[in-house]
């Protein structure tokens, strides 16, 4: 089939587009949950270690794999001739499927909290009770409906008119509206109790396998690695935009979003009293029933709780028409389908994959037996299948394109890689880093699901008393603000500057010719 291949239009709304793939529950819900689990500041050893080592290498393979082959996942290991290229590259638009089904889901319950907190629905009530109920309520099917619609027709509408359209508005909407609730959450009083929680380390933390194994799968999660979505992103890249500078640019404003997350949610969680709950909670739990307690009793809680939420939101869709648009445009690749008719019939296919999660709320029980089905979905799919195609994707680059791939990866980029050590990382480090992590946490699967006895160290419940800010944790502070925050500014800056100057050459040129 050859149809001009859509691409992005902007530099800016590839930025944005890439970030909003990036951006997500993952960042809000996800992180800050695990910063708190894993040791606080401590976990951004291994984040950042894994970040900037593996998985920044990771999506630069997806994007050259999607920018060389300028097709869908399948068709890419097709083009490349991957052994078995197209059952392997099938995976890359069945598995974000699964993960869409559910990912959809609990972005309508988030979209239903928006209402429920400009409404104080929850307010006054036993917000976990409150949150049973509604599993279980028919508001849910609407919400969820409500959901698949708006991804399928932000994805009707194109790439550019569309899905950077949509970004351009979404992200940064998400960011300042995150500020602003960050703002209000550092400045309760108080506050300093969670900053000092999420921001002192607690090295213990970093001895344990359990840290990195979060850790692995928080980075390929958050980059929206191993699940077709950058790799189809990377496929609408211009060739005349260098994919180094601009992947440490998406990488960098992402984990700004997370970090920042956490300022929004710890500080006003030990201000108002539910430090302890929050340390210990399970991450689902951490925002649909202790947030909105936070929110009950923080002055102006109606609207801060509705912005989070609509923040969520944001962050949330972003994310979830990444993870619809690889069988989108496998359609239009493969089955010379248009776009609409692709993104009605790809919403009606997941709008049906989301029932069975929708259904197990109806079940009697508590929390857990509502969300036994979609916990072990989220265990299958981030825990083993993103991290398989993540490294299939790398092996692909470094083993099957080779050349063809690292000179893809530096193709008209200011900031070149060096081939030589680019080569052996690619195909050597970042592999076995990952594939002993990914055995790490295939053991920790089946240990907890009582398949194999425990094998690996653990702890669990660290305490966190002697709270009180520590030179610690305003080092860790300004650290980390100064290498996500100025970084990401940084590297945005620096960006823009090049594709700007390189644009003006290339009209220069063709003025002169
Ligand atoms: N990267 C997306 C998220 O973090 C999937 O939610």
């Amino acid at each position: 089939m050859t149809t001009k291949r859509e691409t992005w239009n902007t530099h800016m709304g590839m930025i944005a587009a890439m970030i909003g793939t990036a951006i997500g529950l993952g960042n809000i819900w996800r992180f800050p949950y695990l910063c708190g689990k894993y040791g606080g500041a401590t976990f951004l050893v291994p984040y950042v270690i894994l970040l900037f080592g593996v998985a920044i290498f990771a999506m630069m393979c997806e994007w050259v794999l999607g920018r060389h082959t300028k097709r869908d996942p399948l068709g890419a290991f097709d083009k490349i001739r991957f052994p078995f290229g197209r059952d392997i590259g099938a995976w890359g638009i069945i598995g974000p499927f699964f993960l869409y089904s559910y990912y959809i889901v609990i972005t309508s319950w988030v979209i239903f909290f928006i209402f429920a907190s400009f409404e104080g629905l929850y307010f006054g009530r036993d917000t976990g009770e409150y949150f049973c109920s509604f599993l279980g309520s028919k508001s849910i099917f609407i919400t969820h409906f409500f959901s698949v619609f708006v991804t399928s027709a932000i994805l009707a509408m194109g790439v550019q008119k569309g899905i950077e359209r949509a970004c351009k508005i979404m992200i940064p909407a998400l960011f300042v509206l995150l500020i602003v609730i960050a703002v209000r959450s550092v400045t309760l009083p108080g506050a300093l109790e969670g900053v000092e929680f999420y921001m002192r380390p607690r090295w213990e933390g970093l001895f344990s396998p359990e840290t990195w194994i979060a850790a692995l799968g928080q980075v390929f999660f958050t980059l929206s690695l191993g699940m077709g979505a950058m790799l189809i992103y990377g496929s609408y890249l211009r060739d005349e935009w260098g994919i180094p500078m601009n992947a440490l640019c998406v990488t960098l404003g992402n984990t700004s979003a997370s970090i920042l997350a956490g300022f929004a949610i710890f500080p006003a969680a030990f201000a108002l009293g539910f430090g302890d709950i929050i340390g210990g909670s399970e991450s689902i739990g951490l925002t649909f029933f202790v947030l909105p307690k936070v929110f009950e009793v923080m002055p102006g809680g109606h609207l801060f709780g509705g912005l989070f939420f609509i923040l969520l939101t944001f962050g949330a869709v972003s994310s979830a028409i990444s993870i619809q648009e690889p069988a989108i445009a496998w359609l239009k690749d493969e089955a010379g389908w248009s776009r609409p008719k692709s993104s009605v019939f790809t919403g009606i296919i997941l709008w049906f994959m989301g029932i069975p999660f929708i259904l197990n709320g109806f079940v009697k029980g508590g929390l857990g037996d509502k969300l036994a089905l979609l916990s072990k979905m989220d265990v299958i799919i981030a825990q083993l299948a993103i991290p398989i195609f993540g490294i299939i994707s790398i092996i692909a680059v470094g083993y099957f394109m080779q050349d063809r791939g690292f000179d893809e990866m530096n193709k008209n980029a200011r900031v070149r890689l060096s081939k030589t050590p680019l080569k052996f990382w690619i195909r050597a480090v970042v592999p076995i880093f990952v594939g002993l992590l990914f055995i790490l946490s295939l053991l920790k699967v089946l240990e907890d699901n009582h398949v194999i006895p425990a094998v690996l160290p653990t702890f669990r419940d660290m305490q966190f008393n002697s709270i009180g800010i520590t030179p610690m944790t305003v080092f860790m502070i300004i650290f980390t603000a100064l290498l996500f925050w100025g970084g990401f500014i940084f590297a945005t800056v620096k960006v823009l500057t090049i594709e700007k100057d390189k644009k003006r050459k290339r009209d220069g040129h063709k003025h002169s010719g």
